[in-house]
């Protein structure tokens, strides 16, 4: 059953600061992207979905800044969840400046073992929930006439990859949302980004990989290697001041995506 959307909780004085929020902070890339953009932030929504825990203890690491840190819960696939964890959000901060949108879910499966079910699960937390959420922030967006949003892809979306049918199409589909979305919102002065992160071999997705599959990725890496979650989120922390960048995607591995 999944947990309801629920709000934050106030933890400590705010800066002048950008007010961010980073859904699926309870996951690898986004607790490491937590650590990253909260010395700079004035307020920090750190969403999580069953592992609130996580975030809890991010939460607690920033007192010693001034960023202000609330916990928010929801289930991104679900519609009305997208919309209480908006309302909590702004209700919490009243404003966004910065989206992260780094929840994601793999499961892998050869196309002729893919039913509705597993595809619905997949693209549901990849594709509508981050649509779902740009459409719930959408108006705030407009009302401030300025922000940033990155959405977490990956290379498979970009190159497919055998058993991750169902992944790789939700990750294309992101980039459409993305260049799409940067288009309508560039309008009033929003940045809509996209990284692919690669093959990220500390995260709990790298460490469930086979090691033919590591070994192929590191065979095809220009640098024979790859680097990890701190690396990545480095890189999107980075983009807040890449001021003039929107509608772009980012590889940040070292295997180059071949022209389509
Ligand atoms: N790791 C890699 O090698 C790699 C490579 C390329 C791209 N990526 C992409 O990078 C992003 C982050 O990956 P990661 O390694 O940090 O993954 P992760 O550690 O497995 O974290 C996944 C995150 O998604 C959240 N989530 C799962 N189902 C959700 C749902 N129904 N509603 C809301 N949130 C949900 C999880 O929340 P809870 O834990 O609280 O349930 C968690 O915060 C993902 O989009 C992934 O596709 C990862």
């Amino acid at each position: 059953m999944a947990p309801e959307a629920s709000g934050g909780s106030k933890v400590i004085a705010e800066s002048n600061g950008p007010v961010a929020l980073i859904v699926g902070a309870s996951g690898s890339l986004g607790d490491a992207l937590a650590a990253q953009i909260a010395p700079r932030c004035a307020g920090l929504g750190l969403h999580a979905f069953r592992n609130r825990g996580v975030c809890d203890a991010r939460a607690e690491t920033l007192r010693v800044l001034k960023c202000r840190a609330a916990v928010f819960t929801a289930d991104i696939s679900d519609w009305g969840q997208c919309r209480k964890l908006a309302e909590s959000f702004l209700g919490e901060f009243g404003r966004l400046d910065e989206l992260y949108l780094c929840a994601g879910v793999a499961e892998d499966s050869l196309l002729s073992g893919i039913d509705a079910a597993l595809w619905g699960r997949v693209m549901g937390v990849n594709v509508d929930g981050p649509f779902f959420l740009l459409r719930h922030f959408a108006r705030q967006f407009a009302r401030q006439r300025g922000g940033l949003v990155v959405a977490v892809g990956s290379y498979a979306g970009a190159c497919g990859r055998s058993g991750g049918a169902v992944y790789s199409a939700s990750k294309s589909a992101l980039v459409g949302l993305v260049k799409s979305a940067a288009r309508e919102f560039g309008t009033f002065g929003v940045r809509v980004l996209c990284v692919l992160p690669g093959f990220l071999p500390d995260s709990k997705m790298g460490r469930a990989a086979g090691s033919r599959f590591v070994e192929a990725v590191r065979e095809s890496s220009c640098l024979r290697g790859f680097g990890g979650t701190e690396d990545a989120a480095r890189f999107i922390a980075g983009l807040a001041g890449m001021e003039w960048t929107s509608g772009q995607v980012f590889n940040l591995d070292g295997r180059i995506i071949p022209a389509v």
